[in-house]
């Protein structure tokens, strides 16, 4: 990580003061990779992410605190088609902007009455990976007007606020430098569409939350909280601007 910092401080200082943002249309983070990566996520035996799928589709089966499983109220994992779709969407029971990991667990203690599960946890990252899994292809669309337009508004100007060690927003690099390379990588732009994902220089599969945390801290910055409110508010606003990309979960990102 100190390492990226260092790079990201030297490539980046030459774009203080770089063109206006354009309106681009969005484009998913696939067709940045290399043709290898792409294979690996297509190829669902070779896909690692596959086996957090499987994990999740065990636990929707597995009863839990009363004795309910996911199963016995939802049916098969295969009846959650589309919902992924619209989160982080807003709550009314909870009067905030709620994103899918904290549905499951809202299932999971009010429904179950069992604990719930940690925020990065493998059973709450595998869950929410099964039921966006059962959306691959569809668009993403979430809603971000009505009760949600105040969420998505601070979400955008989080997204747009310099910040950290370097001074950057979200949007000079995912924004104005698309296509631009750090350190041999190239930038894309920040889309969601592919959460959760396998993430080889993680060995490990992770959610939005995590992302967004490695990415503050990249520019040395305090990272937010995953499952913070404003973690899913910028996480609505990240989604909004996929709104119309399929959705590829489980995506693999290098
Ligand atoms: C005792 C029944 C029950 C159990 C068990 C249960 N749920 Fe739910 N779940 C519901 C009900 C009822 C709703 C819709 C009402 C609401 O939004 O609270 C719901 C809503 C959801 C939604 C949002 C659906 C949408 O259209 O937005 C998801 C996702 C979900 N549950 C996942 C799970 C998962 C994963 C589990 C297992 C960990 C689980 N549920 C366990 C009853 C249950
Ligand atoms: C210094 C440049 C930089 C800044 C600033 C930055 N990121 Fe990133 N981000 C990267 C790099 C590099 C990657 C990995 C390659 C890629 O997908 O762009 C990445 C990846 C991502 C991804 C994964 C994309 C995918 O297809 O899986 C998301 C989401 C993301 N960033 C969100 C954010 C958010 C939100 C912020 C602001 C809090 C932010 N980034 C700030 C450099 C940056």
């Amino acid at each position: 990580m100190k390492r990226l910092a260092l790079a990201v401080a030297a490539s980046l200082a030459a774009i203080a003061g770089s063109a206006p943002a354009q309106e681009t249309p969005p484009v998913s983070g696939y067709q940045f990779l290399l043709p290898e990566t792409q294979a690996l996520q297509d190829d669902d035996f070779a896909n690692p992410g596959m086996l957090w799928v499987e994990l999740g589709g065990k636990l929707w089966d597995e009863p839990a605190g009363n004795g309910t499983s996911c199963q016995n109220c939802h049916g098969a994992p295969e009846a959650m088609r589309g919902v992924g779709t619209r989160y982080p969407q807003w709550s009314q029971t909870e009067g905030r902007v709620i994103s899918l990991e904290q549905q499951v667990n809202q299932c999971r203690a009010e429904r179950q009455q069992a604990d719930p599960f940690g925020y990065s946890s493998q059973e709450l990252v595998s869950l929410s990976a099964l039921v966006m899994h059962q959306s691959r292809g569809l668009p993403m669309s979430v809603a971000t007007d009505g009760p949600a337009a105040s969420a998505y508004r601070r979400g955008k100007a989080y997204y747009e606020t310099r910040r950290g060690q370097l001074n950057l927003a979200c949007s000079n690099c995912h924004v104005d430098q698309v296509g631009s390379r750090l350190r041999g990588e190239p930038i894309s732009q920040g889309q969601v569409n592919g959460f959760p994902i396998y993430r080889q220089l993680w060995q490990d599969m992770g959610s939005v939350g995590r992302m967004i945390a490695w990415c503050n801290d990249a520019v040395r910055a305090e990272p937010l909280a995953e499952g913070s409110q404003m973690a899913v508010e910028l996480e609505l606003y990240l989604r909004s601007l996929g709104n119309g990309l399929a959705i590829e979960t489980p995506a693999v990102r290098r």
